[in-house]
This record gives structure tokens, C-alpha cells and sequence, in this order.
């Protein structure tokens, strides 16, 4: 995206000043799904696309004048309004401009202008490079860019749970403000420690499918999938109060066996995968520390599995790409972020992918009309100034 295209329009909404202008991307992941709120690992990268915003201090007492340039839509509000802006859009900036103020950072009045490239309900988390690339401007405009990263992750997952309706986890923000080009990121959700992983495959790609059905994650049953997973835990901790489980990660599989005629058949095969997932990532961080990616697609297509018939969070049009990737020899293949739509994301040999991506769009668009969306993956840096 351009900063003359962002810096014009926030040019032309309000006084004809410029202000700073921040950017912050949305994300991949290569596995590790459903369990950053489980607090397990998780294994995301930042991508090439992302928000950008300009933003100026306006000297008023708490006045937020918005302009949203891909809707062409205004919002001004106050930070003192209880209620907020109505727009789903203003919330992000009135939520996170709130949890900064959380944190100490004395948020004023401020003009803002954003755009974005992620596309929308694709699964790529739209939203986080939002909350990031907002939180990253209010911090250097008001706050001496004291706010740590990890603060300012907690700040975009706050206004999701606080201002939004989605009970996330950490993964997305925390991609959005750590990402590194040409890296992966395995971060463990418990103890947020996390290493970089230069992840340039020998002869082979990531390219993401999207099948362009909306996923949207507020009032879904996302939160009924992590709420799911809070009761088993209480479950296992009713049988041993002992010892003291947060998270299904402190729970072992012969745990959850004992509590599997208490829970319910749902709920059983819901956590059983998020054990599942939380090995596999630790599996996939081997295969490709030995560079066995034939193995890291094998786990993909495990996680699929796994996502579609026990999580259920996927639809027929992602099991439809799922299998149309395994049918063209695909090494790995499995839907990507929160489900209920947007993008599958693939691991695929250099000497497949035209066959792949030519018969993907063929057999799709005969089967529902429209061709899939295809964005090759360039794993790309996290929050930045841009000037
Ligand atoms: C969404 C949430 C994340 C994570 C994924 C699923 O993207 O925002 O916190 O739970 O779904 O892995």
C-alpha cells in the first residue's frame, strides 16, 4: 500500500495537515489453530499486507475524527462516550485508543485516516493489523512509545474481547507487532515466549486459497469453541483440585479421558483435538528443523482433519479446496485462523502449483460459481513507522 494514497486522503478529510503515518500486517499461520486460548503454541508469520493509517494529535480535550478511506465512511466521536462509536469499524480505534489509556498512555483528541489490503473475512486477521497499527501510532503519539510490545498485543486482544464480541486469544496480535520478514514465529500462549524461524522452504511455497465465504467471528461460535474448552477444564480440575489447570494445555490426555462421559460427545472431541493440535506444532517445529517438509504437510492435512470433523469450524467449500489439494499431490493443506470460512493455506511444491492453482479455480468455480482468491504468502515485518 502507499503512503501517498493514505496521506492524500487524510489530507483532503481534515485540515489539510499530515500527522505520522504506521502500518502493521495481518498474518498467516502455519499450524497451530484454536490454541492460543488453550495456551499452547502457535506458529504465525506477519504478511505483506496489512493497515496503514495516518494519524495527527488535534489538540481537542477527546474528540476522534475518523475517516475509514476504503468505505468512504466518517465517524467522529468522543472518548468520554461511554457507549462509543456504532460503526464496527470506529470501534477498533475507539477500543484501543481506550485500553491505552489503560496502560497510562494519556490519549487526547486525534484525526485519523486508515486504509487496508488484508482482505476481509479471509482469515488473515484484518482486525489485529487494525488494533496494532492503531495502538503503534497512539503509543509514539502520546505515549513516548513507552507501552512495550507485548502491552500493546494484550491492548488489541483486550478491545477485541472488551469492545468487539470475540473472546480471541493472542496469536493474531501478537503476529501483527512481532513479525519479522522471511520468519515464522512459534510462540507459546502460556509462557509468551517465542523464537524466530527463517522459514524459506527449498522448493516449495505457501499460497493461501480463499473461498471468499465470509467468515465472521463475533457473535459466532468461536466463543462457543473456547467456551467449550473452559468447561472441560473445570471439569478436569473439579477431579483434581490438587493441582491447578488454566488451560487445556495442563491437561494430559488420560485427564481428559477421565472426564469424557461428563463432558458431553461435543465437547470431548473439541478438546480432544486442541491436545492433538498443541503436539502437532511442536512436531511441525522438528520436521522443519530436519527439513522434512513432506512431514509439515502431513500435519497440515492432520489439522484439517481435525478442524473440520472435530472442531467443526470448517465449511464444505474449504473441505472442497482441502481435497481438491490432495488430489493434486499438495504436500500440506488445512484451513487457516478462527474457520467458518475464508482461506485454506497450502504448502505446495514449486513444480505443482500451476497445476494445482489452475485446476483449484476450474473445479471451484464450476462447483460454486466463483473462482477462489489466491495470495501467494511473503512473510513480512510486524508494526512499523513509516514516516
Ligand atoms: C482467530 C483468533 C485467534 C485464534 C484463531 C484460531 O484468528 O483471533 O486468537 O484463536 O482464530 O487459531
Amino acid at each position: 500500500m502507499e503512503v501517498d494514497f493514505v496521506r492524500s486522503r487524510f489530507i483532503k478529510h481534515f485540515d489539510g495537515k499530515t500527522g505520522n503515518v504506521y502500518a502493521s500486517p495481518g498474518r498467516i499461520n502455519l499450524i497451530g489453530e484454536h490454541t492460543d486460548y488453550n495456551g499452547g503454541f502457535v506458529f504465525p508469520g506477519a504478511v505483506d499486507k496489512g493497515v496503514m493509517a495516518e494519524m495527527r494529535i488535534n489538540d481537542t480535550e477527546d474528540t476522534v475524527m475518523a475517516y475509514a478511506i476504503d468505505l468512504k465512511d466518517r465517524v467522529d466521536f468522543k472518548l468520554s462516550d461511554s457507549n462509543g462509536p456504532r460503526a464496527s469499524w470506529a470501534r477498533y480505534i475507539y477500543g484501543i485508543a481506550l485500553e491505552m489509556k489503560k496502560l497510562g498512555v494519556p490519549v487526547k483528541g486525534f484525526n485519523i485516516a486508515f486504509a487496508g489490503d488484508v482482505p476481509l473475512g479471509a482469515g488473515m486477521s484484518s482486525s489485529a493489523a487494525m488494533e496494532s497499527c492503531f495502538a503503534f501510532g497512539l503509543n509514539d503519539l502520546f505515549g513516548d512509545n513507552k507501552v512495550s510490545q507485548w502491552d500493546m498485543v494484550l491492548a488489541g486482544q483486550a478491545t477485541e474481547h472488551n469492545y468487539c464480541g470475540v473472546n480471541c486469544g493472542i496469536m493474531d496480535q501478537f503476529a501483527s507487532v512481532f513479525g519479522k520478514a522471511g520468519c515464522l514465529m512459534r510462540l507459546d500462549c502460556r509462557s509468551r515466549e517465542f523464537q524466530y524461524f527463517p522459514f524459506k522452504p527449498d522448493g516449495y511455497r505457501l499460497v493461501l486459497l480463499d473461498s471468499v465465504v465470509k467468515h465472521q467471528l463475533s457473535g459466532s461460535p468461536y466463543n462457543d469453541r473456547r467456551n467449550s474448552c473452559e468447561k472441560v477444564v473445570k471439569c478436569v480440575q473439579a477431579k483434581h483440585p490438587e493441582a491447578k489447570f488454566e488451560t487445556l494445555r495442563d491437561c494430559t490426555w488420560e485427564q481428559l479421558d477421565e472426564v469424557k462421559d461428563e463432558i458431553g460427545a461435543d465437547d470431548y472431541r473439541r478438546a480432544k483435538f486442541v491436545l492433538g493440535e498443541k503436539d502437532r506444532v511442536l512436531a511441525v517445529c522438528d520436521a522443519l528443523t530436519e527439513g522434512d517438509y513432506e512431514k509439515v504437510g502431513e500435519l497440515m492435512y492432520q489439522t484439517h482433519e481435525g478442524l473440520s470433523k472435530d472442531y467443526e469450524v470448517s465449511c464444505e467449500e474449504l473441505d472442497f479446496l482441502n481435497q481438491i489439494a490432495k488430489e493434486n499431490g499438495v504436500t500440506g493443506s488445512r484451513i487457516m485462523g478462527g474457520g467458518f470460512g475464508g482461506c485454506t493455506i497450502n504448502l505446495v511444491r514449486n513444480d505443482l502449483y500451476r497445476q494445482f492453482i489452475e485446476d483449484a479455480k476450474k473445479r471451484f468455480n464450476e462447483k460454486y460459481g466463483h473462482e477462489p482468491k489466491v495470495y501467494d504468502v511473503v512473510i513480512s515485518d510486524g508494526s512499523r513507522k513509516i514516516c
